[in-house]
């Protein structure tokens, strides 16, 4: 047991708070709602937090990134979870930057994820979907829908466009689950360096064998330029998974949960696709999956809403909340593909918004689409109280989800 610092407080909240539903925000998000938009949690270590639950103040807070700081190296940065602690080390070349330096490195690789290239990759991921929903239906059922498809299409998706053989693809998912799913912090190390140490070979062997992919351009403009170094290239990539992958399989499982239990509003969808983009759209408002990933530390004293923050207060910018804000979406705890969804933070907002966002959706689209067209029958294999819920992780999500046709 590590020692608790004393707590000064002892009515706070204690932070994370957990989910009822796999698809709804813990209640007490509500509750510290209608008290103010900014309220003091207690976190696993005994030290406090400001939890923004209104959209407003989250949205406004998110773009100022100079007095919010993403500063993974700043000793003051909230953690949530002893595992968390080692979290910098491979995350620090995007996710953990700010300024200038955050800057640079994002233009390396904004080119690739622009609307206009995702648009083009959306055969191979077509492609892609069809092969794993062809491999699903030769297994007998019940089959783990994440198992099956939540996890593979992700990574082959984010592989191919490295450029990394489809063969590795299973290592890379192996590795990014090590790190965001490892019980405790050694393990999270352990499986974070064993990817640092793979992905160092991988652009060693690329280096030999260059294309036309995301991970040549690195290694000719930044890595042979001297710009990177290949540790520096690899941590880049890592950022790719950790953001690209545990997430979108967090969507396509609670997403697919979430269209089972409206079977009139998946109809609609089945018999008018181009209701996917709305629906993908409100999925991400309405499940909000990365809640718990988006803090900050405060750079300066500063008044929000009538309370003060201090300098090296840690703040953490609660998505899940700001897209159930009441003042913003009418209604907002149902689920309804045809709101209007606009100013969601499911993607987060302002310098750090979420990098993928095109390709999630190309991939969200894509993956129910062409599963609910060509499985009509799909449903739980268990009942919606066995769904198993991930609890203490740092994405909202489902362990498995068993299906059946
Ligand atoms: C549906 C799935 C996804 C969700 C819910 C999601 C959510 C988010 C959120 C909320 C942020 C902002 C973090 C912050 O402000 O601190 C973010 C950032 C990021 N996301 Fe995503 N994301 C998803 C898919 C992807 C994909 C497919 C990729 C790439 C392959 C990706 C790469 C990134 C990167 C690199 C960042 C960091 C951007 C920066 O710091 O400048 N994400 N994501």
């Amino acid at each position: 047991m590590t020692e608790q610092p004393t707590v000064t407080n002892p009515e706070l909240h204690e932070y994370p708070m957990k989910r009822g539903c796999p698809y709804h925000p813990p209640t007490e998000y509500a509750e510290l709602a209608e008290q103010g938009p900014l309220s003091e949690v207690r976190l696993f270590d005994g030290s406090t937090a400001w939890l923004v639950t209104q959209h407003t103040e989250a949205r406004a807070m998110f773009a100022d990134a100079a007095m919010f700081s993403s500063d993974h190296d700043n000793p003051a940065f909230p953690i949530l979870a002893e595992r968390e602690k080692n979290f910098p080390e491979f995350t620090q070349e995007l996710f953990g930057l700010d300024g200038d330096r955050h800057k640079a490195r994002r233009r390396m690789l904004l080119p690739r994820f622009t609307a206009k290239q995702v648009e083009r990759l959306r055969p191979m991921i077509q492609r892609m979907a069809d092969e794993l929903i062809d491999e699903l239906l030769e297994l007998e059922a019940p089959v783990d829908l994440i198992a099956v498809l939540g996890r593979p299409l992700p990574s082959r998706v984010i592989c191919r466009m490295l450029g990394i053989s489809y063969e590795e693809h299973e290592l890379f998912e192996v590795h990014a689950q090590g790190i965001m799913q490892a019980p405790d912090l050694e393990q999270a190390v352990a499986a974070g360096q064993e990817l640092l140490d793979y992905l160092v070979q991988v652009v060693d062997a690329k280096q030999k064998n260059l294309g036309d992919d995301l991970l040549s351009t690195l290694i000719t403009d930044r890595l042979n330029t001297g710009e990177l170094t290949s540790i520096e290239v690899s941590k880049l990539m890592v950022a790719l998974l950790i953001g690209g992958q545990e997430t979108t399989t967090s969507m396509i499982g609670l997403g697919t949960l979430t269209l089972l239990q409206h079977p009139d509003q998946l109809a609609e969808i089945r018999e008018n696709p181009e209701l996917l983009p709305g629906a993908v759209e409100e999925l991400m408002r309405f499940l909000s999956i990365a809640d718990l990933t988006t803090l900050r530390v405060a750079t300066a004293d500063v008044e929000v809403a009538g309370r003060t923050i201090k300098e090296g207060d840690g703040v953490i910018l609660s998505t899940a909340a700001a897209n159930r804000d009441a003042a913003v979406f009418d209604d907002a705890d149902t689920f309804d593909i045809h709101r209007d969804t606009q100013g969601h933070l499911g993607f987060g907002h302002g310098p750090h918004r979420c990098l993928g966002e095109n390709l999630a959706r190309a991939e969200l689209e894509i993956l129910f689409g062409t599963l609910f067209k060509r499985i009509p029958t799909l449903r739980l294999a268990v009942p919606m109280d066995e769904v198993s819920m991930k609890v203490g992780m740092t994405l909202e999500g489902l362990h498995d989800l068993p299906v059946t046709w």
